[in-house]
């Protein structure tokens, strides 16, 4: 019995949402193959794309595996092969896509023991041993898809959200590593009030802006001034690019994750193509290799 998969990258934070918002891109992702082996194991058998550990303990998915039969008590062996397409340190979800996907497959083939919603705290632990805090903004919608706010890490309380159908997100990755282990270091651990009021002023806006399809104002509540200002110095020409964005007439633009990687939210295919190709344009008269990436949210 095998099972094979698209694991979905996915965008974090979402500006005004740090570690409770996210969403799931529909076209870009790794694929896995899963299947149950005799070996009462859990292996990571095949890694194509990238370097990443094939020890089980120290691999992501494995991880996330191993949490959930832990948690049936089951001795099942699985097979776990993954053809990486999202590289790590991306800002796009590249560790929750291989330890969500994992889960998903495995608990498929258990014959869903699970619903998708308890699968989110198996995936976290993978999270953990990427980042080192167990955050559910990327592994919640790559399980559950489009939008999602965790209301709630203590219990856990994830929520689904709406997606209006005209939005699509434009993502440049540019080719540098950016560990979010290490751009979650960099992060200040206070807060003022005027600047809480200000950010859940613009989650609390950005969520009844899902609801009610109110592009203008979903693009207005994308800010972050918390975050953004101390890790937006290691994104390369992070100002250019969202002056260069709005510009073009996106709706909004931030930090994906904890970058590099930067996303602009668009309305409508043809709006999306303009922004994707003026950063085309923008970023390759730098000296930076990148990728850029046009998806609808799923
Ligand atoms: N919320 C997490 C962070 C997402 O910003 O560190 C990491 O992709």
């Amino acid at each position: 019995e095998e099972l094979k998969i698209f694991a979905p990258a996915t965008v974090a934070n979402l500006s005004c949402g740090f570690d409770v918002l996210g969403c799931c891109l529909d076209s870009v992702g790794d694929e896995m193959l899963i299947r149950k082996n005799d070996l009462n194991e859990v292996r990571i058998t095949k890694i194509t794309g990238q370097d990443l550990p094939l020890n089980a303990d120290e691999n992501v998915a494995g991880v996330a595996v191993k949490a959930l039969l832990k948690e049936l008590d089951s001795n099942e062996g699985f097979d776990i092969e993954i053809n990486k397409k999202i590289k790590p340190g991306s800002g796009i979800g590249s560790s929750a896509a291989s330890s969500a996907g994992a889960v998903f497959a495995v608990n498929k083939l258990l014959g869903e023991p699970f619903q998708k919603k308890d699968l989110i705290s198996f995936a976290m632990q993978g999270e953990l041993l990427a980042s080192g805090n167990a955050h559910a903004d990327n592994v919640a919608p790559a399980l559950l898809g489009g939008f999602n706010l965790v209301r709630s890490y203590c219990p856990l309380e994830v929520l689904s959200l709406p997606v209006p159908s005209d939005l699509r997100v434009v993502v440049l990755h540019p080719l540098i590593e950016i560990k979010t282990k290490d751009s979650r270091s960099i992060i200040k651990q206070n807060v003022s009030l005027k600047s809480a009021i200000n950010q859940w002023g613009n989650l609390g806006a950005f969520v009844s802006a899902l609801y009610t399809e109110d592009y203008e104002l979903l693009g207005r509540s994308l800010q972050d001034e918390i975050v953004e200002p101390v890790r937006s110095i290691l994104i390369p020409y992070f100002r250019e690019l969202d002056e260069l964005v709005t510009e073009n007439g996106a709706l909004g633009f931030g930090i994906s994750g904890s970058g590099p990687s930067v996303y602009a939210l668009c309305r409508g295919d043809e709006n999306a193509e303009k922004v994707k190709k003026s950063i085309q344009a923008f970023y390759s008269k730098k000296d930076i290799d990148f990728e850029l990436h046009l998806s609808a949210i799923n």
